[in-house]
This record gives C-alpha cells, sequence and structure tokens, in this order.
C-alpha cells in the first residue's frame, strides 16, 4: 500500500484516509459517471415547464446529451442517471443507452435527496473512484486530464473549479498553494469570502465518500458533506481545467450558451461550423433570396423561404421559416413553423414536442399558436407569428 509509511496517524481524518486509501483506485478507462439530474430547474422556467433542465437542446441536442459525447471521448461508456423531476423523459430519450453505445442505469427519486443524497442512493454502482456532474453544465472539458489529476492528488474528492466573476450564485472554495480546498462556502454573500473560485459541478469521488454521507435523507453535497470533509481533515483537490464552462441556469446564460459554441469558444464533439461560423444540417432547402449571416446554426429538414433571414440563430430540426420573416439572436426549437413575415428578436422559441403525448405525435412543421406566442421568451415579437394551425385544432 502506498501510505503504509504513515503510522503516526492519530486524528480521526488521517484514519479515514488510510482506510480509503488502502481501497482499489481505477486507472480512469473504466472509470463510470454519475449524472444529478433531479434539480427543477425553476431558474429556467418557462423552458422547464414541462421538461426537466438537462434535456433543454443545445444546438437541437439534449444537454446530457451533449455532457455524455464529452464523457465517450475519453472512454467512459458506464452511466447512472439520477432523477426525479419528469424522469420519463430522461428515460425515454437514453434508454438503457444502447443506441449511444452506452450502459446507463437509472435512479428515480420520490422526493428530492439533495446532491449528497443522490449521490448516497447511487453507493452499489460505484465500488471505485468515480466521476460525478451537475446536468446543466455545458463544458468541453477534458476529464482524461482531470481524472489523472485526481489520481496523482490522492485526494476523497477532486472538484474542478472555474473563476467567475461574480460568485455569489455558486459554491465558492478557498484553497491552499498545494492545490487542496481550505473551504467550501454555498452561494456565500459578498463579505463572507474573496475568492473567485467556484464549484464547477464536476467531481471525482473515491468510494469512501459514500461513508460520508447519510443515508435516508436529504443531503447536500455542497453545504454539509464538502465543509464536513475539510472539517475532518479528508483531502479535497482542485482541478483548474481552464476549458469552456457555462452553467445553463437562466435562459440568458442558455442563449449565450450558444453563441459561445458558435464562436468556437466551447468546443464540442460533432459540431462543425464553415469559414462564416454556419452549419447547415441534412436536408436543407434555402430560398436563393433568403440571407444566412453567421453565426447560425440550421437543424436537420428545414426549409428557409424567400427574402426570409436568419442572424445570429439557431434553428432546430423540422422547422419551416416563412417568407420574409426574420430572425435574428434567436433559438428555436426543433419543430417549428415560423409563419411568414414573422419578426424574431433574442427570442427562444420552444417546441410544442414536450407538451404533451398527443401534440408529441404530431407530425413536424405544425404548431399550435398560443404555444409559439406563450413560449415566446427573453425577448420581443416585434410582429406576432400570423397563418399558425396545428394539425390537433385540424382534427377538431
Ligand atoms: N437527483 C437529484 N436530486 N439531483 C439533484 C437534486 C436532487 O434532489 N437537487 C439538485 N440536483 C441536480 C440538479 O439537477 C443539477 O444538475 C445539480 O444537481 C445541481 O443542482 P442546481 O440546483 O443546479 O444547483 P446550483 O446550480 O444552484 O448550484 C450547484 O451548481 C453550481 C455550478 O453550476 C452547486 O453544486 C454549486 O456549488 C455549483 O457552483
Ligand atoms: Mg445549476
Amino acid at each position: 500500500m502506498e501510505h503504509s509509511s504513515l503510522v503516526i496517524a492519530t486524528c480521526e481524518g488521517v484514519h479515514q484516509y488510510l482506510r480509503w486509501s488502502a481501497r482499489k483506485r481505477t486507472d480512469g478507462s473504466d472509470m463510470k459517471a454519475l449524472f444529478l439530474a433531479g434539480g427543477m430547474g425553476t431558474r429556467l422556467q418557462p423552458l422547464t415547464d414541462n421538461l426537466p433542465k438537462p434535456m433543454v437542446p443545445i444546438l437541437n441536442k439534449p444537454l446530457l446529451e451533449r455532457t455524455i459525447f464529452n464523457l465517450k471521448k475519453c472512454g467512459i461508456s458506464e452511466m447512472v442517471i439520477s432523477t426525479c423531476y419528469h424522469p420519463e423523459y430522461i428515460e425515454e430519450y437514453f434508454g438503457n443507452g444502447s443506441k449511444f453505445d452506452l450502459n446507463i442505469n437509472y435512479i428515480v427519486e420520490e422526493n428530492p435527496m439533495g446532491t449528497g443524497g443522490a449521490i448516497k442512493m447511487a453507493e452499489k454502482y460505484f465500488e471505485e473512484s468515480f466521476l460525478v456532474f451537475n446536468s446543466d453544465i455545458l463544458s468541453d472539458i477534458d476529464l482524461s486530464k482531470m481524472i489523472d489529476f485526481h489520481k496523482s492528488k490522492k485526494a476523497l474528492a477532486t472538484i474542478a473549479v472555474t473563476e467567475v466573476q461574480d460568485p455569489s450564485m455558486y459554491g465558492v472554495i478557498e484553497y491552499d498553494s498545494n492545490g487542496y480546498a481550505i473551504t467550501f462556502k454555498e452561494k456565500p454573500k459578498a463579505e463572507e469570502t474573496t475568492s473567485k473560485s467556484i464549484n464547477a459541478g464536476i467531481y471525482i469521488f473515491e468510494p469512501e465518500i459514500f461513508d460520508e454521507i447519510a443515508s435516508d435523507r436529504a443531503v447536500s453535497i455542497e453545504r454539509e458533506t464538502f465543509p464536513y470533509l475539510l472539517d475532518h481533515n479528508l483531502k479535497i483537490s482542485i482541478y483548474k481545467s481552464g476549458s469552456y464552462w457555462m452553467d445553463i441556469g437562466t435562459i440568458q446564460k442558455y442563449r449565450q450558451a450558444h453563441w459561445d459554441i458558435m464562436s468556437g469558444k466551447c468546443k464540442l464533439v460533432d459540431c462543425d461550423f464553415n469559414s462564416e461560423h454556419i452549419s447547415f444540417g441534412k436536408n436543407v432547402t434555402i430560398n436563393p433570396s433568403a440571407v444566412i449571416v453567421g453565426p447560425a446554426y440550421i437543424g436537420d429538414n428545414v426549409i428557409v423561404g424567400a427574402k426570409a433571414e436568419i442572424n445570429h440563430s439557431v434553428i432546430g430540426n423540422n422547422v419551416f421559416v416563412g417568407d420574409e420573416s426574420k430572425i435574428v439572436g434567436s433559438v428555436i426549437w426543433n419543430d417549428i413553423v415560423i409563419s411568414p413575415s414573422a419578426t424574431l428578436v433574442d427570442a427562444v422559441v420552444t417546441a410544442s414536442s414536450f407538451e404533451d403525448n398527443e401534440i408529441k405525435l404530431l407530425s413536424a412543421l405544425t404548431i399550435i399558436e398560443p404555444l409559439i406566442t406563450k413560449k415566446l421568451l427573453g425577448g420581443k415579437i416585434e410582429q406576432l407569428p400570423i397563418n399558425l394551425k396545428a394539425r390537433k385544432d385540424d382534427k377538431n
């Protein structure tokens, strides 16, 4: 054992450290991951009215799928998703993971168990070092490097940190010159810390973390477990990845994440843009008189009508952009009709596809007018979309 020479250990923390450092550590490639995906996503309402936050689309793919792709890149294929709010959408989409070449298990909480409680509930799945992710963050972090770093630091936990101007909405970390945490304060008041280093919501834990979390009750890993570990001299190392990071916590940040991907600031697998920062999906028909100004992302099965303008915007799959309509600074989800002469500025237009099962069955290119108006967010409707007709109405 690597630490057999450490015999003068007297305090409780060091004993615990010896106990868990004796357990087996993985080499990284066969590490499994846990996604904490049970939050309500309240700050992202109404995008999350009927949709768990991890399923909010980022360039037409659920945020969680983007994160999972990043994991696959470093060879991780076994994962557990811990859900609570609308678990069915997540399970329906990812299933057992086989269509993504993954093995996915689920834990569904009846009541929110908090971030620590959710980790504790996953105990049976993890016997070796494991990764944990908050599922509402977008990052192109190189996890292989983080895994190597964690192994080198011999800590019970490694937390990825990033720097932000205003840390008050995050878990704020102070650390020593060797890169180990000294304090962890969740959402502190300005006078409580001067640190700008925040918890990025990406962790690697040794399985002995389970011994430090109470079972059968809600536990916050941030408010309870991390401070407890530090009080008991259990080591938390700090990993500064320097990679892109964004908590998709508000509609403004949701939109910003799209511009960051399109401008190349955030590098995602399978997002290719041409020299004008435009990406075209499959089966896209653009009228020669239409104008597309980058950065722009056009999904699959999109028709752009005559004299339409798409500028600094994301267009989902199965979208019809009517003649002379203008879409600026906006994110349009899948399965939407933008009627002729509509003008959308700085808007997020959500799809009908998650509203209920009935609408989900509708073919593409249909939407109920009240939905599009109700769901126009973060911007102004300069001219209401007109002539929108839903298949559902046709049937009635
Ligand atoms: N399963 C489960 N059960 N998951 C949960 C629960 C729960 O009861 N509560 C929250 N989660 C999940 C959320 O879905 C999200 O993915 C993650 O845990 C974090 O919860 P948020 O509600 O988004 O927390 P936050 O954004 O206020 O703060 C967290 O993230 C910051 C970084 O974005 C904290 O971890 C901060 O310390 C951190 O800086
Ligand atoms: Mg969050």
